[in-house]
């Protein structure tokens, strides 16, 4: 909607904005869904996925890196999503998506299998608050970007990989549990964000642990989200509600009834009866161990 006043359109956020009244945020999918800029192509069901791990950059001038500019519509629609003072850097291997670069809007011509060349735009425009994967779906390629890439995030920044429905792809060099796909490097992250957690000595904290905090797994999409991880901590609110806790923390008040009762579900014959009844857990569990002790 726009005003009109001696001559001069103002659209009708902008009037807001001079009259300092809030006008509530469009969400992406409004923002895709009016937009007449650049051809974007996207998949229906990730507009949730990015407004959940993403909103928070939304007016804090984020610097995000596109991997996949195409036509440039997808740039044109963050700018408008995380607002003024946003920078995005795209890069694509089509010289032709050169033609979107503007004013915070950098796009770098070359391939991204190229560690090198990830390096070189990390070096001159990171760190990153988003990194997004749009580009050659090959597996080889995001394991490449994120082992590349995982240290030029902010604090607090967020790495996507998107359509990975190719991971299951014959064309793409996918399948179901083919070991060199991004959805199995992305499996052992699941143990990697737990490890401070481990009480075995062939299993510690790694890079991955102290640095990553969340793990979004959705079809086609994992979300990996970057921050300081320390070893959990406890904190205890409100009234005790049994004698026997005395201020303890809960595991070592408990009585001996409760204890043995604890102990008698995890009895080698319970074990054995759980593998019987789900042997595909035990298997993995075994193909996990086999491939962490490689
Ligand atoms: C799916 S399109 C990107 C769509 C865009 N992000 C959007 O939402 O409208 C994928 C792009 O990745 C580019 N691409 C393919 N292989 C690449 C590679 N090895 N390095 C860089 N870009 C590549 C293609 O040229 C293509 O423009």
């Amino acid at each position: 909607m726009t005003r009109r006043g001696q001559g001069r359109t103002i659209s009708y956020r902008a009037l807001m904005r001079s009259l300092q009244i809030a006008v509530p945020k469009r969400s992406l999918r409004e923002i895709f869904d009016r937009h007449e800029g650049r051809l974007i192509h996207k998949v229906d069901h990730y507009f949730p996925i990015y407004e959940r791990h993403l909103e928070h950059f939304r007016g804090t001038s984020p610097t995000v890196l596109e991997i996949g500019v195409a036509q440039g519509g997808s740039v044109e629609m963050w700018h408008e999503y995380f607002g003024r003072g946003t920078v995005t850097v795209g890069l694509d291997i089509d010289p032709r998506s050169a033609t979107l670069a503007g004013r915070r809007r950098h796009v770098v011509i070359g391939d991204q299998s190229d560690p090198d060349v990830l390096l070189r735009i990390a070096e001159e425009f990171g760190p990153f608050d988003m990194i997004l994967d749009d580009g050659s779906h090959r597996a080889e390629h995001q394991i490449t970007l994120i082992e590349t890439l995982w240290d030029h995030l902010t604090d607090d920044g967020v790495l996507l990989v998107e359509d990975l429905h190719t991971d299951y792809w014959p064309e793409y060099g996918g399948g179901h549990l083919r070991p060199d796909t991004f959805i199995e490097r992305v499996k052992p992250l699941l143990d990697d964000i737990n490890a401070f957690n481990s009480k075995e000595s062939d299993f510690t904290p790694t890079h991955w642990t102290e640095t990553l905090t969340g793990i979004g797994v959705y079809d086609s999409v994992v979300v990996l989200e970057r921050g300081s991880h320390k070893p959990f901590t406890t904190s205890m609110a409100g009234r005790p509600s049994f004698d026997t806790v005395n201020g303890l923390p809960w595991s070592e008040a408990l009585t001996d009834e409760h204890r043995a009762r604890m102990d008698e579900m995890n009895t080698p014959a319970r074990r054995i009866r759980r593998a019987v009844l789900h042997p595909r857990l035990v298997l993995d569990t075994v193909r996990q161990r086999l491939r962490r002790s490689k």
